[in-house]
């Protein structure tokens, strides 16, 4: 990185010179500062992307002054300030300046080279958002004809649409799961089982060759065709499925068969949300209750799971506080009942946000969509609270 260095003595740029060389810097630039003179005046002259400068004895605080407004001009200069002295006025002083590295005068050890070190490789690798792994939610129905399957590819196409979420929705329902029929007209050419079968090869590239690529940022894994057959997965192939997954995808949506077997629990376990699926009619009310006891034996905490209920009606005879009291849960959502625009939907294979997207049916999935849509941004650690190991 072309680099210029100020100090006030031939000695010293010397030295830091030679330094600056041996960390891979190419200083092409050193002034040499005279008694007196102000850190402002020299700015003009300076070339390059680092500046390497010593700071006044007695004047720091107006020195840093004009470094302030250097970085305001040229925010993508790196700036290693030296100092004689170091008091926390500095420090602070400093830091809201933006000068990312000040050392104290004389230098010790491998301070200055070290510092050069993680300059330059903070301009290798700018920072970035930290890696967040794939959000990984469950759809669950209390009872056959809830509505799981339904709203959990429906979700899943919203979030990859609208929200513009990377998703893979994994029909896990072996035995006569048809999810891929409610977002495409056709099946993929292969299943989930194909998959699994060769967990051991199994890596991203596979993963990608092998979904059936329903519209933009949605894949689908569906189950096999051949309900009669016995296919199986065991917890542990699943387990590496959605790890693999959740390095090519922001999210991992699952539909599982209701029945508690190791695979629906293994899902279960590992999912961030469990959507549990129901309608307001005495069986389901019974079902619902069960399942909610079952989620709780197998250790997860209320906040994991979230309630809907499905072709909801205002007037419908069981009402919303009926329905918490009995599940012991409270409803997060309900959903309306819209027989022709989701019977279209199904019965030509795509979406209800493609069929209508005025649906109220569409306007519950946005907002239950809503807890996962990316922060719009994230606050930046401040310099300080990362020097204080904050
Ligand atoms: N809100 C709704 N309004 C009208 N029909 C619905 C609604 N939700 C689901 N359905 C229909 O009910 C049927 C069963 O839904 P499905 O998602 O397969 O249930 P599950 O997966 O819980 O067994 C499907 O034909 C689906 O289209
Ligand atoms: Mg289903």
């Amino acid at each position: 990185m072309k680099t210029t260095i100020i100090a006030w003595s031939t000695d010293q740029i010397e030295l830091l010179r030679h330094s600056a060389v041996n960390e891979g810097y190419d200083v092409v630039q050193t002034i040499l500062r005279e008694e007196n003179s102000i850190l402002d005046d020299l700015f003009s002259q300076i070339i390059g992307e680092v500046l390497i400068t010593e700071c006044a004895t007695s004047q720091h605080l107006k020195d840093i002054a004009g470094l302030e407004k250097f970085i305001k001009e040229f925010p993508t200069k790196e700036i290693v300030l030296l100092t004689p002295e170091r008091p926390a006025e500095v420090m602070i002083a400093a830091m809201q300046a933006g000068v990312r590295e000040v050392l104290l005068m004389p230098l010790v050890n491998n301070d200055f080279s070290d510092a050069l070190h993680r300059l330059s490789q903070r301009k290798k690798s700018p920072p970035s958002e930290p890696l967040q792994r794939a959000k990984r939610v469950v759809f669950l129905s209390c009872k056959g004809g809830s509505g799981a399957t339904f709203l959990g590819t429906n979700f899943s196409y919203y979030l990859s649409q609208k929200i513009g979420l990377n998703t893979i929705f994994l029909d896990l329902d072996l035995h006569g799961g048809d999810a891929v029929y409610y977002v495409s007209p056709e099946p993929g050419k292969s299943n989930i089982t194909d998959i699994t079968r060769q967990i051991e090869r199994l890596d991203t590239k596979l993963l990608a060759s092998s979904v059936l690529h329903v519209a933009h940022n949605f894949d689908l894994l569906s189950a096999p065709e051949d309900s009669e057959f016995s296919y199986t997965i065991s917890p542990s192939q699943l387990e590496r499925l959605v790890e693999i997954a959740g390095m090519s995808y922001d999210m991992v949506v699952m539909d599982v068969d209701r029945v508690m077997s190791p695979l629906t629990t293994q899902a279960l376990d590992m999912a961030d949300v469990i959507y549990l699926v129901m309608e307001s009619l005495l069986p389901f009310l019974r079902d619902a209750k069960r399942l909610v006891a079952k989620c709780r034996a197998l250790g997860y905490d209320d906040n994991k799971l979230r309630l809907i209920v499905n072709r909801y009606e205002k007037n419908d005879i069981i009402d919303l506080a009926q329905i918490e009291k009995v599940v012991g849960l409270k409803v997060n959502h309900t959903i309306a009942s819209s027989f022709q625009d989701v019977a279209q939907a199904i019965n030509t294979g795509v979406s209800i946000l493609q069929v209508n997207p005025n649906n109220e049916i569409v306007e519950t999935i946005q907002e239950m969509t809503r807890e996962f849509q990316p922060a719009k941004s994230t606050k930046p650690v401040s310099w300080i609270n990362r020097l204080m190991g904050k």
